[in-house]
């Protein structure tokens, strides 16, 4: 096997991007090509001005700007990028089928299986197939079996190499990983080729956080992270219902109970509801998994990890209703927040999309600031739900670029992403330009030090009693 001097990634999106530039960075004599269809999403990753990215992640631009011309290129000739490659990661977008067997459930693996096609295609040498998506298991089974077909003799090996990085940290979480998970077939050829994968992580992360095993555990080791991850939310998110209705208070039950080494502090914030690209469509994945293979009472399971978050995005947009004297008709509402979380500009699963549609189903008027996400996005996320009428999402939804503006007059503030400039805000000031009483309903438990009560708002916390300053 000859060693890697080039690589080349399919996909230049939310995990290729930030990953490829890393990879760059941390192995100068090793050219990286990341490759995508999508022509104006490579123009932004060339584009001088580096706030023209087309992904933000906190620090992902002084990566670029050190490797980007020097081993990190960005290009929409993917055919010659496959082959000069000696490996090729594939991260391209397997989004929950919305059509067909499986629909709403099961991955789609049609850009997969295109990326497999089109290597089958043009490869000339042997090659290592590393699978970056998030993949159902035995992926790389279906992988294997079109890229054996060729007929031109080529070899390739296929490694499961699942990406464990949160947006929002990605540099971060890339640069200090916990681990790296490399699977691969248990012959020769197959540790050969995971040796020179793990050979690329070592030159940044210490050989005890690379961790090697066969394929089907890697695939399922990426699905099972998720799923836990998203089990510790919806999880809290639960006992944040019920603390509501015992005066407990659901900030207080996750410090408890995180001191507990065996549960740990990380990942037990009450929120709206999780959202982003891999939680859902993660768990959806392994509940059509164990339904297939007949395992109900395990689908069961892991499926009541997603009706929880369902119901936390109902309740939560429900609250806002009925606080508000039970109808939001004609009523502004602000949103503070459409990003799934802070620090990206991802809105995919967002948990404000679903309080929106929501809220105009019950004839809201809307007027929406987030520090990050563009007008387009918030308007195309709303025509995507396909349950609402174009003409009312015009009439009634405004994306703004001022705060103040956004709840200026407003009936009430609907926190639903949890951007640290939020806090900054002078409340005293909002509160005078609302319509009174003020409500501001806190989904992402943020305004606990803000006393806002002080200016009379009436605060609902997720977790909490209401309160205003009369107690
Ligand atoms: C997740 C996994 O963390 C990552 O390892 C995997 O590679 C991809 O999926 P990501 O979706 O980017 O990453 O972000 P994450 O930080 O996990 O947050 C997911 C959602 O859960 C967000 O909407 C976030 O706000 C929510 N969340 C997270 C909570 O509501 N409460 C928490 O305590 C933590
Ligand atoms: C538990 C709590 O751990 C403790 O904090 C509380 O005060 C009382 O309840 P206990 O029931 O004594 O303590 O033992 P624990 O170690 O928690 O085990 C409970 C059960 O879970 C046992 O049957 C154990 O075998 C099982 N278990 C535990 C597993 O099957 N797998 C595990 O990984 C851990
Ligand atoms: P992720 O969060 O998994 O990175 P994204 O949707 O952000 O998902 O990125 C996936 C990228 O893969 C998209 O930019 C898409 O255009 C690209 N893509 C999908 N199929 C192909 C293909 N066959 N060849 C090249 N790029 C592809």
């Amino acid at each position: 096997m000859r060693p890697t001097k080039n690589i080349c990634c399919i996909g230049a999106g939310y995990v290729g991007g930030p990953t490829m530039s890393v990879i760059a960075q941390k192995n100068p004599s090793i050219k990286v090509t990341c490759v995508d269809l999508n022509e104006s999403r490579i123009k932004a990753w060339n584009n001088e001005n580096l706030d023209n990215l087309p992904i933000y992640e906190p620090g992902l631009a002084e990566v670029v700007a050190e490797a980007r011309g020097r081993n990190l290129f960005f290009s929409t000739d993917v055919d010659k990028a496959i082959d000069e490659a000696d490996m090729i990661f594939i991260s391209v977008n397997t989004p929950t089928k919305t059509y067909g067997e499986g629909k709403g459930m099961a991955a789609d693996l049609k850009y997969i299986e295109l990326c497999a096609r089109q290597i089958a295609r043009v490869a000339t040498n042997d090659k290592i197939i590393v699978e970056k998506s998030t993949l159902p298991v035995r992926t790389a089974e279906a992988v294997k079996s079109i890229l054996d077909h060729t007929g031109n003799g080529v070899n390739f090996q296929i490694l499961s190499n699942p990406e464990f990085l949160a947006e929002g940290t990605a540099i971060q979480d890339l640069q200090n990983a916990d681990r790296v998970l490399i699977g691969g077939e248990n012959t020769e050829d197959g540790k050969l080729a995971m040796q020179e994968l793990v050979n690329i992580y070592a030159s940044w992360l210490p050989k005890d956080r690379i961790l090697t095993t066969n394929v089907w555990s890697s695939e399922l080791s990426k699905l099972v992270a998720n799923a836990f991850l998203a089990q510790r939310v919806s999880s809290i998110n639960a006992i944040s219902e019920l603390c509501e209705v015992t005066e407990a208070d659901v900030q207080e039950v996750a410090k408890a109970i995180g001191k507990d080494s065996r549960i740990g502090p990380k990942f037990l914030n009450a929120s709206v509801g999780f959202g982003g690209s891999c939680f859902q469509k993660d768990i959806l994945n392994l509940v059509y998994i164990s339904k297939s293979l007949g395992l109900n009472e395990v689908a069961d399971y892991w499926e009541q990890v997603i009706i929880m978050n369902d119901h936390q995005k109902n309740r939560f947009a429900r609250k806002i209703v009925k606080t508000l004297y039970n109808t939001v008709a004609d009523k502004k509402i602000a949103f503070l927040g459409w990003a799934f979380k802070k620090d990206t500009n991802d809105t995919r699963e967002s948990a404000a999309i679903y309080i929106a549609e929501k809220l105009l189903h019950e004839q809201a008027n809307i007027t929406i600031y987030d520090p990050k996400v563009k007008e387009h996005q918030i308007f195309s996320d709303l025509e995507y739900l396909g349950t609402l009428d174009p003409e009312i999402i015009k009439q009634r939804v405004r994306v703004v670029n001022d705060p103040y503006l956004a709840m200026d007059q407003a009936h009430a503030i609907a926190i639903l992403t949890e951007w640290d400039e939020f806090i900054t805000y002078d409340w005293r000031r909002v509160y005078d330009k609302m319509v009174k009483p003020a409500f501001v309903f806190d989904g992402r438990g943020i305004t606990d030090g803000l006393n806002l009560e002080k200016y009379d708002f009436q605060v609902f916390r997720l977790g909490k009693s209401i309160t205003t300053n009369k107690g």
